[in-house]
């Protein structure tokens, strides 16, 4: 662990990758299956329309979501979303000593926050992989929060080394919103431990990403009952749809576990793929042993300036410098197909060749605006599925997109990188 947080270092924690995609770029920076939601699924959302004259009632996905984690119905609490159980957590705990391990997902802290607690950071070491020592999370800490998968560093934290956060008197939260796309779930708490209780346990779940449902808010929280309760009672009157209660209870069928694990499976080919490719490409450093999320973490120098230039040749990049611990040099990738990696990495082999430090030169006659786009610096390496190559899902803009961005980008889509 690093020295408790550069206090008084600020980010912003309410900036997502979303703000990071449209103007057709290629999404690298949403971590959401691509080509998702799923036809069938969608179907039953749509059936589901037939009965919006009702209010909604979640006894029944209430219920499958219980027995799909092996746990009785008062353990469950379906939400907006995880994001809405973060909110609900905030404002119904009254922690004396919250502590959020980072880097993560920063909405737990501005939940925490915006409800008028003070919010103390553990900063898990990039030397270190980021991995977790449970003895740098003060001891009298009494709300820890932690991200398993965490986004956005795509480390696994082993089951046995989270429950060693746990103890009475404190309430643990593990977020496990891409738990599903690690094969197997290995290391997750969301079924209890058979014969062992961890108390204070609380596993946060989101249907959002694997099945392609974040516009539907919908997930949900796993915690002994008298907390859950708690929760219920602070939550708003039917605030789960119709829709996203017929959609979690589609999601526990056993046809959907099962394309979910072969969604992870997929993933970890992919993202062994992109590992493969990135290693290719000098000056990028993978954050972390074994990733385990649909997503890496990648360091590299003048990150900030890549991202830039990632964006002119077509791809959104997740910028990571809002996560407390990180700064720009660091940017986050979502693991997509095989083909839109190799249009990715080649990309960024170009967006990462240092350009020499030339002389301006005078204005071209009768231009008032200088050169025209620079067409690649020396060295620059030139491969197949590169940005101007139509047959890449990189070439977004077609094949009349400029070639290989000049050093300036601030006209770049959302190039002033400022968060929404
Ligand atoms: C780690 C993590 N947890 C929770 C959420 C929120 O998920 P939901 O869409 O279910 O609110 C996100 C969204 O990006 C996330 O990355």
């Amino acid at each position: 662990m690093r020295p408790p947080a550069e206090a008084g270092a600020e980010y912003d924690l309410r900036h997502h990758g979303d703000a990071e995609v449209g103007d057709g770029l290629v999404d690298l920076a949403v971590n959401v299956r691509a080509g998702t939601p799923p036809s069938w699924l969608a179907d039953r959302i749509a059936a589901s329309l037939a009965g919006l004259a009702a209010y909604p009632d979640g006894t029944a996905a209430r219920r499958t979501v219980a027995a799909r984690h092996g746990r009785p119905a008062s353990e469950v609490l379906l939400t907006a979303g995880a994001a809405e159980a973060f909110v609900l957590l905030a404002r119904v705990l009254r922690p004396r000593h919250a502590v959020v391990v980072h880097p993560q997902f920063t909405e737990p802290e501005a939940a925490l926050r915006a409800a008028g607690h003070a919010v103390d950071r553990v900063l898990l070491d990039a030397a270190d992989g980021f991995r977790l020592d449970p003895a740098d999370v003060p001891d009298d800490a009494d709300l820890v929060v932690l991200g398993n998968p965490t986004n956005p560093t795509s480390v696994l934290h082993p089951a046995a080394l989270v429950r060693r956060l746990a103890r009475p008197g404190r309430t643990l939260v593990v977020d496990e919103a891409f738990m599903d796309a690690v094969p197997g779930e290995r290391e997750s708490l969301a079924g209890g431990t058979p014969g062992e209780d961890v108390p204070g346990l609380v596993v946060l779940r989101s249907l959002t990403k694997t099945w392609g449902l974040a516009g539907l808010r919908v997930g949900y929280l796993l915690a002994g009952a008298g907390l859950v309760t708690a929760l219920q009672d602070a939550q708003p009157l039917w605030a789960v749809s119709t829709p996203a209660l017929a959609a979690a209870e589609a999601c526990m069928a056993p046809e959907a576990l099962a394309e979910a694990a072969e969604a992870a499976r997929t993933v970890t080919a992919d993202r062994a793929y992109l590992v493969e490719r990135l290693r290719g490409v000098p000056g990028v450093r993978v954050a972390g042993d074994t990733p385990a999320g649909p997503f890496l973490l990648l360091h590299l120098e003048d990150g900030a300036e890549a991202r830039l230039r990632l964006r002119e040749s077509g791809y959104a990049v997740r910028r990571a410098d809002t996560f407390p611990g990180l700064g720009p040099d660091w940017l986050r990738v979502a693991v997509r197909d095989r083909r839109t990696t190799d249009g990715f990495a080649n990309a960024l082999a170009m967006a990462t060749v240092a350009l020499p430090d030339l002389p301006a030169l005078p204005p071209l006659p009768g231009r008032a605006d200088g050169p025209g786009p620079s067409s690649g610096p020396a060295g620059a390496p030139d491969l197949p599925g590169s940005p101007g190559d139509p047959a890449s899902p990189g070439s977004a803009h077609g094949p009349d997109s400029p070639g290989f961005p000049g050093r300036s980008a601030a006209t770049a889509p959302g190039g002033s990188g400022q968060g929404r």
